[in-house]
């Protein structure tokens, strides 16, 4: 019996219909959901790798804004892609962002990056680039599995994931976790900021309603231990039933 009839992976050079693909757990959710920190913490319990999407939008809008390129202007964005010199780590207890030799790991949550960002996430052209990236950073994950999160991961990056989840929680919960991050601003400012976001990153992309297939996993009365044994429960029950992953 060849290695393709038992579905072994194999090292055969060029043979890589055969070699087993690391298994994605694709995770969508809105603002404020405790997304990352749940995809790490989740990761991490499956010795599994990580991907933060969301760091790779906010990492060019901070190259723009370095570069002093309007992040509304499509055009000279699109022209700038080739030159985003952007790295990021994908073990959980090694994170980081970069671009070029900067670090960027803080600096991408500064409010002037979070306010121009979805601008940089709505270009057709940006979405299609770094979804290449993406898929690339997966398929090379040294880990068995990788937990990659967004907002169109279980959609359009990796609908084809044996493991797809949608994580939610009320507006009202999601507010007040966002407000308790970030000390600095009033609760209503960080609403109101969290809401004009989540509307213009929802006209790209609806990661407000579960797709075919996705299984919705609602934290608003979940504390976040809860919320990673919820996650950690639908893989466990996912990957069950599809044994060699997709
Ligand atoms: O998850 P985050 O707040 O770090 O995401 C930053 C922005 O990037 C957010 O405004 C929406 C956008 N984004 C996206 O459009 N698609 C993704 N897969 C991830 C993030």
């Amino acid at each position: 019996m060849t290695a393709a009839e038992t579905n072994e992976p194999t090292d055969l050079p060029g043979d890589l219909g055969t070699a087993r693909a690391p298994v994605v757990v694709a995770i969508d959710g809105p603002a404020g959901s405790g997304k990352s920190s749940v995809s790490r913490a989740v990761a991490r319990e499956l010795t599994f790798g990580y991907l933060d999407t969301g760091a790779s939008y906010r990492a060019l809008a901070w190259d723009l804004l370095d570069r002093g390129i309007d992040p509304a202007e499509a055009g000279t964005v699109i022209a700038e892609l080739p030159n985003f010199a952007f790295a990021i780590g994908t073990d959980p207890a090694d994170y980081y962002v970069r671009v070029g030799s900067t670090d960027v790991t803080d600096a991408i949550r500064e409010p002037r990056v979070t306010g121009v960002v979805s601008l940089v996430a709505r270009i057709p052209e940006v979405r299609a680039e770094l979804n290449r990236r993406f898929r690339a950073l997966m398929a090379a994950t040294s880990f068995g599995g990788i937990v990659a999160e967004g907002r169109d991961i279980t959609t359009v990056v990796a609908p084809d994931a044996p493991v797809r989840i949608l994580l939610t929680a009320s507006e009202e919960a999601r507010m007040g976790r966002r407000s308790k991050e970030l000390t600095s601003e009033s609760a209503a400012a960080v609403g109101a900021a969290l809401r004009s976001r989540d509307e213009a990153d929802s006209r790209v992309v609806d990661f407000m309603n579960a797709a075919d297939g996705v299984t919705t996993v609602d934290s608003t009365h979940l504390d976040f231990d809860q919320t990673v044994a919820a996650v950690v429960d639908v893989v466990q029950t996912e990957t069950a039933r599809t044994p060699h992953g997709g």
